[in-house]
């Protein structure tokens, strides 16, 4: 007799509480998503389009002070490499050799100095970066 009287009473208990947590959790999520958006907008105009790796590489080296991004320098414009070769591996890794061991030819007469302490994977950071300036 008591145990027919609590059991729909404790089911009902269980059934409001989970439907109860739901709602909650779904308004707690809406809420955060919400915040997350308005947080990283408001933080700095880059936060969302942050450095990327290959541009903070050619940064750290001397690659300024013959190479713009636009414009020719003492060597090619980073966006004129970009649109001379088509952007897949054979191009990532030959650039990157390129880099590492220099260059001549290619656009002038002008060489391009060996940077033979970069190490690989920083010179196809640094071309793939080059390569989404198209
Ligand atoms: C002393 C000047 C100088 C410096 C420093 C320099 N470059 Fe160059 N770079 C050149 C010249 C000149 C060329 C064109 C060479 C040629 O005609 O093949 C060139 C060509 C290139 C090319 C295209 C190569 C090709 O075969 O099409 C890439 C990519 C490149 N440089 C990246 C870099 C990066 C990255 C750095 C820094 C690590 C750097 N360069 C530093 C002068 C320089």
């Amino acid at each position: 007799m008591r145990k027919r009287f609590l059991a729909p009473f404790v089911l009902s208990a269980v059934f409001f509480a989970a439907c109860g947590g739901g709602q909650n959790n779904s308004e707690q999520q809406a809420d955060a998503g919400e915040g997350t958006a308005v947080d990283s907008s408001m933080v700095a105009p880059g936060a969302n389009a942050p450095v990327p790796k290959g541009k903070a590489l050619i940064d750290d080296q001397d690659c300024k002070t013959c190479h713009k991004p636009d414009t020719k320098l003492v060597g090619p414009g980073y966006k004129e490499i970009a649109q001379k070769y088509p952007n897949n591996e054979e191009t990532i890794s030959m650039l990157a050799d390129k880099i590492i061991k220099g260059g001549a030819g290619n656009w002038g007469e002008v060489a391009m100095l060996p940077h033979p302490s970069v190490p690989r994977e920083d010179a196809e950071e640094m071309v793939k970066y080059i390569m989404s300036l198209k």
